[in-house]
């Protein structure tokens, strides 16, 4: 049974910064009060011109430089996102034509801030299975299109942002080891975005009701966050057959500073094991755990070979742990330049549209 590797990563965080006394601009709130109850200091907004795609493209481009692998040559894109472009098409249709992806399968997976485990755990199935060989992962968000800017509850906590993973199949031991997946619908209603959907379709009444916008029970989402955080990890560690010593670093899900220290206390971890940048990143949901992985791994933390868990929680509820054996990257004979394909899937997508106009006013004339 071949093994799933992370053989590639990257990230991709628009421009734009707020800070704390930003937002104090906008709400009654202050720096002290946000970096003492949260950990943030700032976080990225994307421009008008940025949505999930574009930040994705961005990041997956890395990630397939890293792994040195061909947009061609990938059979599956994932993209676990909570801020999707549309209901539908998918997000990762989307970038799978701006990457010139041209043999994958793309579709988005919806599993709020745990999106990015999911994603990376159906990956890697896919490839244990010998389905498929190639799978590009990527959490993408541009939350900030959600947030109610008046509400002071949410709008200090979330940021935008992608991360990406490329993985591989290999006959080699490591990559991904084991995964654990949960889910309580019976919290459902304490983090949503109740507008836009089915039961509640954009109308005048859902605007002016503020449906549109994240609505979060803070306290409970905490209380909740507090508890699932360290069983998962030793869920997922179990299931590996391994124990907290066993691994160098924790990557969880960057929503605030005391929850990763209530998770870190609970696995009687040190908190220099656990990786974090929420207070330069906020909450990007499903970015945030590979925007993290991608940092630990250019500042020389997350090594060849190192044992780590990602953890993470979110909207559903649903919450879940991962944990890999780190591969780095696999050296390579001959270079290929992914970015240098986004031309060509410009001019491919071009293509494709006016080939289906011809095809479609010839039909027509036929009929
Ligand atoms: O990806 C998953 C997404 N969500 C999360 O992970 C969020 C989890 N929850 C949290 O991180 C925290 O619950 C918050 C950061 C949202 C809030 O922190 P808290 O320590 O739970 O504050 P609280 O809701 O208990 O509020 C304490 C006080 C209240 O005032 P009173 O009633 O004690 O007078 C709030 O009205 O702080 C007030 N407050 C604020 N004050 C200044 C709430 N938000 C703010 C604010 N600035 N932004």
């Amino acid at each position: 049974m071949p093994y799933a590797h992370i053989t590639g990563w990257g990230m991709y965080v628009p421009e734009p910064v707020l800070t704390n006394d930003d937002i104090a601009r906008l709400v009654d709130t202050s720096d002290e009060w946000i970096r003492n109850r949260t950990g943030i200091r700032e976080r990225h907004i994307a421009r008008e011109n940025e949505f999930p795609s574009t930040l994705a493209v961005e990041a997956s481009l890395k990630a397939l430089e890293v792994a040195n692998l061909a947009p061609t040559d990938l059979d599956l894109i994932i993209c676990a996102t909570s801020s999707p472009e549309y209901i539908f098409p998918a997000t990762a249709c989307i970038i799978q034509d701006q990457i010139g992806a041209t043999k994958a399968g793309a579709f988005d997976l919806s599993a709020a801030c745990s999106g990015f485990i999911y994603a990376t755990n159906m990956a890697a199935q896919s490839i244990r299975s010998g389905s498929i060989k190639n799978a590009l992962v990527i959490g993408s968000e541009t939350l900030s299109r959600f947030v109610n800017w008046k509400d002071r509850n949410t709008c200090i906590l979330f940021g935008d942002g992608a991360g990406a993973f490329v993985l591989q199949a290999s006959d080699s031991p490591g990559g991904v080891l084991s995964a654990v997946m949960h889910s309580d619908g019976s919290g459902a209603d304490l983090l949503t975005l109740a507008g836009g959907g089915s039961r509640h379709p954009a109308t005048e009444s859902t605007v002016r009701e503020g449906k549109h916008y994240m609505y979060m029970d803070g306290k409970e989402v905490f209380r909740f966050a507090t508890r699932v955080m360290g069983r998962a990890t030793l869920e997922s560690l179990d299931l590996a057959g391994l124990t907290t010593d066993d691994i160098q670093w924790i990557v969880p899900h960057q929503a605030n500073y005391r929850i990763i220290e209530t998770a870190a206390k609970y696995l009687k971890m040190p908190m220099d094991k656990f990786i974090v940048n929420v207070d330069r990143y906020g909450n990007t949901s499903t970015a945030s755990i590979p925007i993290a992985a991608v940092e630990a791994v250019e500042k020389g933390m997350l090594k060849s070979g190192d044992k780590a868990v990602f953890v993470g929680f979110g909207a559903g509820l649903t919450w879940g742990a991962m944990t890999v054996e780190w591969t780095g990257a696999i050296p390579a004979k001959k270079h290929v330049h992914p970015k240098r394909y986004r031309f060509f899937a410009r001019l491919r997508s071009f293509l494709l549209r006016v080939v289906r106009l011809l095809e479609g006013f010839l039909s027509r004339k036929e009929l």
